[in-house]
């Protein structure tokens, strides 16, 4: 079954970027990751903020790396932002505005059976908050980064209960996986009903 992966590298302080969406720490760590590895495979699309969109197209901030998974994935990108003005030069990227619950249905149709990948923190936290979150992979970084994006930059609307279903070491990264704990009134998977 497909399933929507919040997927996302994070410091032990909780930054998904440093200061200036600062992204160059997360190149720092180049061992072979097999979390990665089955994330790409499984991968049909991906979400993301248009701020995870625009600073990802920023060669000095993402090392010269613009695409994401550094080109090991092609596929359909979805780019969640209040104005889709303009066409994206890229055909395989979509701007899409309106119900996030519209916005990840668009997304995983157009992933065909496979799984949606959400990127940045702001969209994926409202994507959680929706119940539309089954999954989240968090790679955890030795540093601290002491400012910058957070993961949970905000406080959310409820509480939400995760499963552990894996941990591993690839070489300084610690790979963190979650299952969203089905329970709540509005999810997960309502994407599915
Ligand atoms: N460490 C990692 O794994 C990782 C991965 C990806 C990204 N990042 C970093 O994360 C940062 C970006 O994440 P972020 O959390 O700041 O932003 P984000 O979620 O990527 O994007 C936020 C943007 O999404 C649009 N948006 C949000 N809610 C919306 C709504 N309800 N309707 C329509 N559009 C909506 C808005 O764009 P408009 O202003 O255009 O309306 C908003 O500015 C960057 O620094 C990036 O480098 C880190």
């Amino acid at each position: 079954v497909a399933k929507v992966l919040w997927h996302v590298t994070m410091s032990l302080d909780g930054f998904i970027a440093g200061p200036d969406d600062a992204m160059d720490w997360v190149f720092e760590y180049p061992e072979p990751n097999a979390a990665v590895d089955e994330v790409i495979q499984k991968i049909g699309a991906v979400l993301a903020g248009r701020r995870s969109y625009d600073v990802g197209k920023k060669e000095d901030q993402v090392e010269g790396v613009t695409e994401p998974y550094g080109g090991a994935w092609t596929g359909p990108q979805f780019v969640f932002t209040h104005e889709p003005s303009g066409a994206p030069e890229d055909p395989t990227v979509t701007f899409l505005s309106g119900d996030i619950r519209d916005a990840v249905a668009t997304a995983l149709a157009a992933a065909d059976g496979k799984d949606l990948v959400v990127f940045g923190a702001n969209v994926a936290r409202q994507c959680l908050d929706a119940g539309l979150i089954d999954e989240i992979l968090v790679h955890l970084a030795p540093v601290l980064l002491a400012d910058g994006v957070g993961l949970f930059g905000s406080p959310g609307t409820e509480r939400v209960d995760l499963e552990r279903t894996s941990v591993a070491q690839a070489g300084q990264l610690t790979d963190l996986r979650f299952r969203v704990v089905d329970g709540r009134p509005s999810g997960p998977g309502p994407h599915r009903r």
